[in-house]
């Protein structure tokens, strides 16, 4: 039998493949551009006014049961549970550098004593608190995590250039944070019939640092506390810090404005408005990643985001009706910019309830995943604005997206 001259070469299959690969791309792109404003869309955002019992809220003392069922709903489901304050905290000064122009950084140890009869459980972690020129008192951020690591820029000379404490506190001293390892930390060694995960030890972690800089009854802190205004207490953070930050500030109320930076998914985003490559519950769940930031509850829901009774606007209408200022970068897709909006409009019905509409803010920046100078000079000018009537100005309202977002509920009347 004779054989076919027609033979592909290498050369070819090289040459074929080469060509297809040159033609997919523009395709791609071209299907990029189109999904980037088309999210996917699970399900309805569900009703945060609706009461376990079935009834809607129709008052402002129905509401706060409804806030209380939310926390259970979102400890049980989510972040898993959270303990009150310790029996004490010690504070002890570690160092003090002059920063110059009335400027100083206070380097401290806080010590947790869970229970005074429980010595062996007690851990430190540090706090940095940097104090502004002049005698207050201060408006404070804290920052959750150290200064200017990662992705963040170092902010500390802008802030108190600009007359306010700025606070920073190692979270990681309290539950490590390592890809893929759920190592128990101090904290979850301290307390072992509490189900939370990382992101809720964190968050715990800034309400003992709220305890210190309001100097609470357990609170012992020989060389004085800062002099912090009470009334302008600010809890912000980047990306699983701005997780943490809103979890924080939503559940402590002695935080008087919020603000987490492209916290995305578990933060300010969605998990039913999916914006196109942004991430899911089953990435931020996926045991080689960071399932150890929640409890074993929120698993269930990878994949099978059409059965969550839940969002995170339930989570970001527990801040009202204080303030919230959430952070977005457009280009920061797997932070889901457009699922913020979604959940920033679906917490307003609960703002406008309580008669802070303007409270609820959210801003955008152009650009990729980052706490920049620019995101706390954004954070500062809200809070001028907000806390210290100074006239700013800025769009704090900014809905970049222009879809209709299934919504399907308002205010009680
Ligand atoms: C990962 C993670 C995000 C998180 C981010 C960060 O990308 O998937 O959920 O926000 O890390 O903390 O920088």
């Amino acid at each position: 039998m004779k054989s076919s001259n027609f033979k592909i070469g290498w050369k070819t299959i090289l040459k074929l493949g080469f060509l297809a690969f040159l033609i997919a791309i523009p395709l791609y792109g071209l299907y990029f551009w189109y999904r980037l404003d088309e999210p996917m869309i699970i399900k309805s955002l569900p009703d945060p006014f609706i009461l376990n019992n079935g009834t809607r809220v129709s008052t402002e003392a129905e509401w706060n049961l409804r806030r209380n069922e939310i926390k259970e709903t979102l400890q049980n489901l989510e972040y898993g549970h959270l303990p009150g304050n310790p029996d004490r905290i010690e504070v002890t000064n570690l160092s003090s550098q002059d920063l110059g122009e009335g400027k100083i950084l206070n380097t401290l140890k806080m010590t947790i004593i869970p229970n005074n009869s429980l010595p062996e459980t007690n851990f430190n972690f540090t706090l940095w608190v940097a104090l502004p020129n002049g005698t207050g008192p201060f408006p404070t951020i804290v920052k959750v995590s150290e200064e200017g690591t990662g992705s963040q820029e170092p902010a500390r000379d802008q802030v108190l250039t600009r007359g306010y404490i700025y606070v920073c506190f190692n979270h990681i001293e309290l539950d490590p944070d390592i890809t893929g390892n759920d190592i128990i930390g101090p904290c979850q060694q301290a307390y072992p019939s509490y189900d939370w995960g990382s992101i809720g030890v964190w968050a715990w972690g800034a309400m003992r640092v709220a305890d210190y800089l309001l100097n609470e009854t357990w609170v012992n802190a020989p060389d004085g506390i800062p002099n912090v205004d009470p009334s302008k207490l600010i809890i912000t953070g980047h990306s699983r810090r701005g997780k943490t930050a809103l979890l924080a500030g939503a559940f402590d109320e002695r935080f008087t404005m919020v603000v987490p930076n492209e916290s995305g998914c578990a933060g300010a985003g969605s998990f039913l408005i999916q914006g196109y490559i942004s991430e899911t519950i089953a990435d931020i769940t996926s045991p080689s990643r960071f399932r150890y930031w929640f409890n074993e509850n929120f698993t269930k829901f990878a994949g099978n985001e059409v059965n969550i009774p839940f969002d995170q606007h339930f989570l970001r209408s527990l801040v009202a009706p204080r303030l919230i200022l959430s952070m977005e970068a457009t280009e920061d897709f797997w932070s889901n910019p457009i699922g913020s909006q979604a959940i920033y409009e679906a917490a307003n019905p609960v703002f406008k309830f309580l008669d802070k509409e303007e409270n609820n803010a959210i801003h955008y920046r152009g650009g990729f995943h980052g706490f920049t100078s620019e995101d706390f000079d954004t954070l500062m000018n809200f809070a001028d604005k907000m806390l210290l009537n100074k006239s700013v100005v800025g769009n704090f309202y900014m809905t970049p997206y222009n879809i209709e977002f299934p919504i399907y509920y308002s205010e009680p009347l």
